[in-house]
């Protein structure tokens, strides 16, 4: 892509994500490849050509080149193969049919078990035994997910992330045999896009890049703005659970987001975290 055309890919793209107009510097180095991220959209209708191993391995290698706290490496990546796994881990899922159909399946696993292990092995104490271990190994593990999708968005292939999978995280671990310490964090699906996507309006960076120090907000005034401004760009097709809330009339993210956390999810996650043996205090 000439930068030019990167630059104006760019801006028309943040406007519709922000609401915000940028100046782009066409002599920017690498404005192809910001293009890439500031278009950016979750795919769930793939082409259905196959996405070759050697390309999937070679992405899995830039993606776990990724910076790692302390240089743990607390992330491993499952590629899925299996269409008896896969379907497995489809089954807990019911609603979510592009997992399915999706030519790859990837998921992103921290890993808490090997740390331990080194200090096993070099017959060393452990005395490290509390939440940070799960949290590092879970920052980790986003980190190169995140990696993957940007390398996965450079070639030019689409994906959608699953956090799903996390809703019967037992079931999903006897699948994959996840040793103990080994959690899942969100499955990927990867593709060749059948379609181009939709760009999905963010909050406006003045909620969410903050200079300094967090100062008075008027939280429900810039809410409200994004509501509309995201009804008017791309309005849900359907409003949830209308049975309990009924039909609103102007049905905007924030009110989407209030009716889904109206229940109660993955609520034993915690329990499964425990169980898989790390400690959360
Ligand atoms: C950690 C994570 C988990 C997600 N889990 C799911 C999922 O289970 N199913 C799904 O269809 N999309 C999932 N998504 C995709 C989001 O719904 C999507 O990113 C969001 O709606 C914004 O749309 P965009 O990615 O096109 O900008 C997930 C995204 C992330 C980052």
């Amino acid at each position: 892509m000439l930068n030019s055309a990167a630059a104006s890919t760019i801006r028309l793209a943040l406007k519709e994500r922000f609401d915000e107009d940028f100046t782009i510097d066409p002599a920017l180095d690498g404005l192809s490849g910001l293009a890439k991220i500031a278009g950016h959209r979750s795919h769930r209708r793939f082409a259905p050509q196959p996405v070759d191993a050697a390309l999937l391995r070679l992405l899995c290698a830039c993606a776990l080149s990724a910076p790692s706290k302390s240089d743990l490496q607390q992330c491993d990546i499952v590629v899925v193969n299996d269409t008896a796994i896969r379907q497995g881990i489809v089954a807990t899922i019911p609603d979510m049919p592009w997992i399915t159909d999706a030519p790859a399946f990837l998921v992103f696993v921290g890993n808490g078990q090997r740390l331990p292990a080194l200090s096993r092995l070099h017959e060393k104490p452990f005395p490290n035994d509390h939440l940070d271990q799960f949290f590092n190994a879970a920052v980790d593990g986003a980190i190169v997910m995140s990696a993957f999708m940007c390398a996965a968005a450079a070639v030019g292939l689409g994906f959608c992330p699953i956090s799903a999978i996390r809703d019967q995280p037992q079931v999903v671990s006897e699948l994959l045999h996840l040793p103990n310490r080994v959690f899942p964090i969100a499955g990927l699906c990867v593709g060749w896009p059948a379609q181009a996507g939709e760009i999905t309006p963010r909050l406006s960076l003045q909620t969410t890049v903050v200079e300094d120090t967090y100062g008075t907000r008027d939280l429900a005034h810039e809410i409200d703005t994004y509501d509309r401004r995201r009804a008017a760009l791309r309005p849900y097709r359907r409003q949830r659970n209308v049975e309990q809330w009924g039909t609103a009339q102007l049905y905007g993210w924030s009110e989407d987001k209030a009716r889904q956390y109206a229940e109660p999810t993955r609520t034993g996650f915690g329990e499964f975290i425990r169980g898989k043996g790390f400690c959360l205090d």
